[in-house]
């Protein structure tokens, strides 16, 4: 199909100066998204439905099947907002419920393509009616400086003794068939018993003695999402991983899943996604990401505050929370200046204790920076350009002509982490190929 170029590029200028944009996203990354078909998918509450009870013979008539590989959809299909509704009132698969949570969020998705880049376009409404971007912020109470707010599961804001504050997220998971049973039960296959949030969570002694994970390996306190490729046992436990050899070459053969996820804190302000893989443990890519810290967790000292010639003043507080007109993210390359620690403080005085920068982003954990994104009347919009080819096919999949990929989506609305998100089967995406969804060909 070849769309007509002249008004594409037309009505594309008018789209972007409405969204966030650094100068230096380019302009090309615009696509005429009226020409181009729109899928919504739901995204559902999916509580500790992890590998483990999808396998057990609690997930009734369905573990010997899910064993063999069948796919979610052969069974589950239009059935998301039932699963939701059930999981996220805490019936079924969820200790420790939300109240009022949402049961789904339906993701209104685009996608097209061109010689060198893939192009997404996403929508969906937010529960909250401001768009989550405040993130790990930090308040001075009077003497020193501490975290405040958390998501929604942490015992401190379901006390109410701190309030939600939390980033919105999008997160794509990508595989090029490399990954067994991807195609049929996506990002399922990576949350496991043993992970934060979920049942049986390991401890941080446990895991320091893992060759792979702990103190001799990635040195990790937790543990996050894996592929069951990367484990010896058929439960695909946490602590029964591979050599680290074994896990080399399974990454050289490709067969992790990329994930990268947009971060309307951590990335967006910056014109980014970051950028990763799952397959021991759920990685960065190689290189830098768009942030960091802006605190020093051991002595609670912020880096950076509000340069105040440019944005009017050094730090907010704890009212201008919410506030548009007020500043909400530190930017290293574009509005701070160094923390000086006899500026005055008040107690109240609250700082991002993240930093962000695009300027800093590097190598392939930088490869997503064509990615704008606005929170209009409830609704996020999120549009994504990718090159087909990063240049880094050792963490990333790259997307051919002629082939489809399977893909799977995740939404962290109001101030969650872990597990209280919503995920979607996975579906396939043909480029020039048949699949779930056809990405369209622009010229
Ligand atoms: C062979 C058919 C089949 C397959 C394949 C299957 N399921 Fe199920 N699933 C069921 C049935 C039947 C139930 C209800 C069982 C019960 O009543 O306890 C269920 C229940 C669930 C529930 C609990 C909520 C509910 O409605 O009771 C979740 C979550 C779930 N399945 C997720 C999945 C996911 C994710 C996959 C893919 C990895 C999957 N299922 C694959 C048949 C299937």
């Amino acid at each position: 199909m070849k769309l007509p170029l002249a008004p594409v590029i037309g009505l594309a200028m008018g789209v972007l100066a409405a969204l966030s944009l650094p100068s230096n996203v380019r302009a090309e990354s615009a696509v005429d998204w009226s020409a181009i078909p729109k899928t919504t998918l739901t995204l559902f509450y999916p509580g500790q439905s992890g590998y483990d009870w999808l396998r057990s013979s609690d997930h009734k008539r369905a573990y010997s099947k899910v064993i063999e590989g069948d796919s979610c959809v052969s069974c589950h299909e239009g059935e998301e907002k039932d699963i939701g509704q059930l999981i996220v009132t805490g019936e079924r698969l969820e200790p420790d419920p939300i109240e009022g949570k949402n049961a789904t969020v339906d993701l209104a998705m685009q996608v097209a393509y061109d010689d060198e880049n893939t192009h997404f376009r996403f929508q969906w409404k937010t529960q909250m009616d401001r768009p989550g971007q405040m993130h790990n912020y930090i308040r001075y109470n009077g003497e020193a400086w501490e975290f405040y707010g958390s998501h929604r599961a942490s015992s401190k804001v379901r006390s109410g003794e701190q309030p939600p504050l939390y980033e919105d997220r999008l997160a794509i998971m990508v595989d090029d068939g490399s990954v067994p049973n991807f195609a049929a039960q996506g990002c399922w296959l990576s949350c496991h018993n043993g992970m934060r949030d979920m049942p049986e969570e390991a401890s941080k002694d446990d895991i320091a003695s893992n060759p792979i994970l702990g103190s001799e390996g990635l040195n990790k306190g937790d543990i996050r999402k894996y592929l069951p490729s990367s484990r010896t046992d058929e439960e695909a436990s946490w602590d029964a991983t591979k050599l680290a050899d074994e896990i080399a070459a399974l990454k050289a053969e490709g067969k992790f899943v990329d994930l990268m996820q947009w971060r309307a804190a951590r990335s967006a302000p910056v014109g980014m996604a970051d950028d990763g893989y799952v397959l021991e443990y759920r990685l960065f890519d190689a290189g830098k990401n768009p942030f960091s810290w802006n605190v020093d967790r051991k002595t609670m000292t912020p880096k950076f505050m509000f340069d105040a010639e440019k944005v009017g003043v050094k730090a907010i507080t704890v009212d201008d929370i919410g506030d548009p007109s007020k500043p909400y993210v530190l930017i290293h390359e574009e509005n701070v200046v160094a923390y000086d620690p006899d500026a005055g403080w008040k107690a109240g005085d609250v700082l991002p204790g993240r930093l962000v920068s695009r300027a800093g982003a590097e190598g392939s954990a930088a490869d997503n920076d064509q990615v704008t994104s606005k929170w209009e009347d409830g609704v996020w919009t999120v549009e994504w350009t990718r090159k087909r080819d990063t240049g880094h096919p050792e963490d990333d999949k790259i997307i051919e002509d002629g082939k489809a990929y399977n893909f799977g989506f995740a939404v962290h609305d109001d101030n969650v982490t872990t597990r209280f998100h919503y995920v979607g089967f996975p579906v396939s995406i043909g480029f020039g190929a048949e699949g779930d969804i056809q990405a369209t060909p622009l010229q």
